[in-house]
């Protein structure tokens, strides 16, 4: 019998398209969401129309659920005895941490913590959990890599993230809880967030406004198609973090190790941002209204992730080029939007 697995965050955006592959693969999946306000519900509820009508699993359950709620996550966890536990609920994105820090610590912190519990009081055995390239901050050296030090954030969203990591580690360290923590790279595709910069800039291009190019352009990111973040979630399921194979990074600072990994999940590639733009234009085929501006507070110059931890471990890399992504990104847009 296939595994269960519980997956948080399912109707958001990386959380649905695991979902999906997940439930093609045989699993059984159990999805929680609290379909926030923090971007259009809507497109969360069609996110879950889809899994729901279009594919019709024979087994895929949904519960409307705050990862606060410590005690309804226990029923669920009670009932359905998953193995293995995916965390990608979070508050996400730089910006709105400015501007709403409290949800950020109640979701990311509270919540996070919560799961944390559940896996250790119902044994799981492997719990993969999202954190973020933004824990880099502004790392001078390129690419980046898992070995670099990671104690100066520049936005709370990021500190969040870092929290999540040592969190996991200590839950790992002191009851065994096999956990991987993923650093995702900026994240595009169909289905996107509507508060990330491909959905931003389509949108505006699409309606002749101006898009916001901030720091006068002199931006880079390491842009990572959808797919290759569900395969290598998909390859994970059968690939837990285990104590014989302790993590490199630990052993050179500590005698210690326990089952706790941590691996960059980008493309590798920068991206210059005006070359991200000119691809979308292309791929539109409008020209975009560009209104230059300075740095973003809580932004970061370039991101670029070194993949060689993830690779050993799993034998994959994300590797789609931008402008076929980028083509079945406006493709979707346009059907959505009935463009
Ligand atoms: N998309 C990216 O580029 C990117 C990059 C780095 C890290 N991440 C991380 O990956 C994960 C998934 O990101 P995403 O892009 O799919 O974001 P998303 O916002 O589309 O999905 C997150 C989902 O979690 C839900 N949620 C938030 N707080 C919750 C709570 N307290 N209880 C229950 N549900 C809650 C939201 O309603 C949303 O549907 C997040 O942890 C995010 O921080 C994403």
């Amino acid at each position: 019998m296939a595994d269960k697995v519980f997956i948080t965050g399912a109707a958001g955006f990386i959380g649905f398209h695991t979902t999906v592959r997940l439930c093609k693969e045989g699993y059984k999946v159990i999805g929680i969401d609290n379909l926030n306000s923090s971007y259009n519900v809507e497109l969360k509820k069609s996110r879950l129309k889809i899994i729901s009508n279009k594919y019709n699993y024979s087994f895929w359950e949904f519960h409307k659920n705050d990862l606060e709620d410590k005690n309804s996550l226990e029923e669920i966890f009670l009932k359905h005895k998953p193995k293995i536990v995916i965390n990608l609920a979070a508050q996400a994105g730089v910006r709105n941490s400015i501007i709403n820090p409290e949800a950020f610590i109640s979701s990311n912190i509270l919540g996070f913590h919560n799961i944390l519990e559940c896996c250790k009081k119902f044994d799981i055995e492997n719990f993969i959990y999202a954190s973020s390239s933004s824990v880099y901050g502004n790392n001078k050296k390129v690419p980046y890599s898992e070995k670099d030090c990671v104690d100066y954030p520049v936005s709370l969203y990021a500190a969040t993230k870092k929290s999540n990591e040592l969190m996991a580690h200590t839950y790992s360290e002191l009851f065994k809880i096999p956990t991987i923590g993923l650093r995702f790279f900026t994240v595009y595709g169909p289905w996107g967030r509507p508060d990330m910069a491909p959905m931003i800039f389509a949108r505006n291009i699409f309606s002749q406004k101006p898009i916001r190019v901030f720091n006068n352009g002199n931006l880079s990111r390491d842009f990572t198609y959808i797919d290759d973040v569900v395969e290598t979630i998909f390859r994970l399921l059968s690939k837990p973090a285990t104590l014989n194979n302790a993590n490199p990074i630990q052993s050179e600072v500590s005698d210690f190790s326990c089952p706790h990994r941590i691996f960059n999940v980008g493309n590798g590639k920068e991206v210059n941002l005006l070359d991200f733009i000119s691809t979308l234009e292309q791929i539109i085929g409008i020209d975009a209204i560009k209104s230059f501006e300075s740095m973003q507070l809580g932004d970061v110059q370039k991101t670029l992730a070194n993949t060689s931890l993830i690779k050993d471990w799993i034998g994959f890399v994300p590797r789609t080029d931008l402008r076929y992504g980028l083509k079945q990104f406006i493709d979707w847009y346009k059907k959505f939007y009935s463009l």
